[in-house]
């Protein structure tokens, strides 16, 4: 399994395809495996690297806090070993606080977003709160209370009811998270800066993608985000909910495929 040794830590990342870098980079509590169906649909076009962020996977396990920006900067060591300038950054719900925290940062290293399922604000009092709450029940039971408070707002109607197979898996590989890593993540996610003055001066091509059925970061704020960033497009996926590259896997990928295909004309 390749890995490399950035701040200190290890991460672990697959690399597959051909083409055009895009940093694959998951939500919470999931891994790199996330993108499994777009690693190996996207090969002949994307140079894919899905990554097990800090905490999560067979990554290291460091001492928190964990901030979003730490995220990013471990991520700009794994291109800067990788050899790449300039990648596409895909990230899926926390993924996308990630990718937004990359962009405000090092902006000269991302030639495109692709901001899936995810949101510009900051948590309200009410979402930080039920984060530290969910932490207490980490700290108390380990990984299943994350995978427990989670589980059941990640899918949508469609796939819950007519895909419970698929659920049952994503819960399986949920649960090989360290309980340490998810609390490192919750604190990050709830102390994270609200985005929304970072939208107007993203200049890089962006692609928002949202499920139609997504009920954590509904199609609204994937459309409020669009709308603020000036070279965006909003797909909507139907019968998906908020893990759409999953549950849809050919109409996201079909998305991404055509974003990808104008990026390198
Ligand atoms: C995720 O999917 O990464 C989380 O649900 C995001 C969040 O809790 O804000």
């Amino acid at each position: 399994m390749p890995f490399a040794t950035v701040n200190g830590i290890r991460l672990i990342y697959d690399i597959r395809g051909q083409g055009i870098p895009v940093l694959w980079i998951h939500g919470f509590p999931l891994g790199r495996w996330l993108w499994d169906p777009q690693v190996e649909a996207l090969g002949d076009i994307a140079r894919s690297i899905a990554v097990d962020l800090r905490g999560f996977g067979g990554s290291s396990v460091p001492e928190g806090p964990y901030m979003m920006d730490g995220y990013a900067a471990d991520l700009r060591g794994l291109l800067d070993i990788l050899g790449i300038d300039r990648a596409v950054l895909a990230g899926l719900s926390m993924g996308g606080y990630v990718a937004f925290a990359f962009y405000a940062a090092y902006p000269e290293r991302v030639r495109g977003l692709i901001l899936a399922d995810t949101r510009h604000q900051a948590d309200t009092p009410e979402a930080r709160a039920n984060r530290y709450a969910v932490i207490e029940r980490i700290q108390a039971e380990g990984t299943r209370a994350a995978v427990e408070a989670f589980l059941p707002r990640l899918f949508g109607g469609t796939t819950q009811r007519e895909r419970p197979e698929l659920v049952e898996t994503l819960r399986r590989k949920m649960m090989t998270n360290p309980a340490a890593g998810l609390i490192g993540a919750l604190q990050a996610m709830a102390e994270r800066p609200d985005r929304t003055g970072l939208l107007p001066s993203i200049q890089v091509p962006t692609l928002v993608i949202v499920g139609e059925e997504d009920a954590v970061t509904p199609p609204d704020v994937g459309r409020q985000m669009a709308e603020g960033i000036p070279h965006a497009r909003l797909v909507v996926i139907p019968r998906a909910g908020h893990l759409a590259n999953v549950e849809a896997p050919e109409a996201f990928n079909e998305a991404v495929r055509a974003f990808l295909q104008e990026l390198v004309e």
